[in-house]
């Protein structure tokens, strides 16, 4: 990217601790450049201990930054000390998106918007059925959880090895979400159109349960949210058995979107070249 382009214009950040692994950089970098847009967006890395002095710096305009994006392990920080969270944040106790306003700051969690856009794109009509099924409970898991129930299922069952966090979920989510041990899963299964995994099982290195889809719809689809490897083990089994997948690495690419927007002013789209980039980068 030449100099003028990043010397001028807004600055945005993603800041997280550690946060050299960020792909974020590399995805609104692409964006400013293809657009042509002045602007620069760069990796912060913030301690904790620092962080509530960061958004200070935000705040007041001193860091120079028109906003950024939040990763692990500030997110729950960010939505405590932004000015104006919205409702999805405040469901999820969780930010990952900033902007300035008037000198607020204004926070969103755009981690549910870029599930359900990546399936839109991949899978149009993935969401036609009512039951489905999320494996695991940790923080990944909450905004997948509100956006299949703000996106109308009807039945979600929350799979988990520790089963007292599924039921701190179905606690937070409502009557329609449900708790259930590892040991409940074939039974779950059963009849359900959306399989998501939510774990890091079946990440490279990491074992992966055999699992048995055979008992959802015909027609269902399995999808992870981890995208290293981008077929993951519980990918590769539901394909092998005749399930409909998509990988977790549109999830990443369209959480991006909502503030490139509002930083940079312009919609960015989600190609395939931009696919490529990243998975050469990994
Ligand atoms: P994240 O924020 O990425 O979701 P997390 O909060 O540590 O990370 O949650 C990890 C999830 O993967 C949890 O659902 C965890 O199950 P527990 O709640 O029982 O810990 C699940 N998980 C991780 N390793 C697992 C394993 N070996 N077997 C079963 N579940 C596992």
């Amino acid at each position: 990217m030449d100099d003028s382009r990043e010397t001028h214009g807004p600055k945005a950040f993603v800041t997280g601790f550690p946060v050299k692994h960020s792909r974020s950089p590399l995805i609104h970098g692409y964006w400013l450049k293809t657009l042509d847009l002045p602007g620069s967006y760069q990796a912060h890395e913030v301690a904790p201990e620092g962080f509530a002095d960061f958004i200070v710096s935000l705040r007041s305009g001193s860091a120079g930054f028109v906003g950024g994006n939040i990763t692990i392990p500030h997110k729950e920080m960010a939505f405590k000390l932004a000015d104006q969270p919205d409702e999805l944040s405040e469901e999820l106790g969780a930010s990952n998106t900033l902007w300035l306003k008037d000198g607020k700051i204004l926070a969103t969690n755009t981690d549910g918007r870029g599930f359900t856009a990546n399936l839109d794109e991949r899978r149009p009509g993935w969401d036609r059925h009512d039951r489905v099924v999320v494996l695991g409970a940790g923080g990944a898991s909450r905004a997948v959880i509100q956006a299949v129930r703000d996106r109308g299922f009807k039945e979600i069952h929350v799979v988990n090895r520790t089963v007292e966090r599924a039921q701190e979920l179905a606690d937070r989510f409502g009557p329609k979400v449900h708790a259930h041990p590892t040991a409940a899963l074939a039974e779950v299964i059963t009849g359900a159109g959306l399989f998501i995994n939510t774990t890091s099982l079946g990440m490279d290195g990491e074992a992966a349960p055999t699992i048995d889809f055979s008992p959802m719809l015909s027609d269902a689809v399995v999808t992870d949210i981890v995208y290293v490897p981008l077929k993951t083990s519980i990918l590769a089994q539901a394909e092998e058995q005749g399930f409909a997948i998509v990988d977790g690495l549109g999830m990443l690419l369209h959480q991006a979107v909502p503030g490139f927007e509002k930083w940079f002013g312009r919609r960015p789209v989600v190609d395939e070249t931009l696919r490529a980039l990243i998975i050469a980068d990994m």
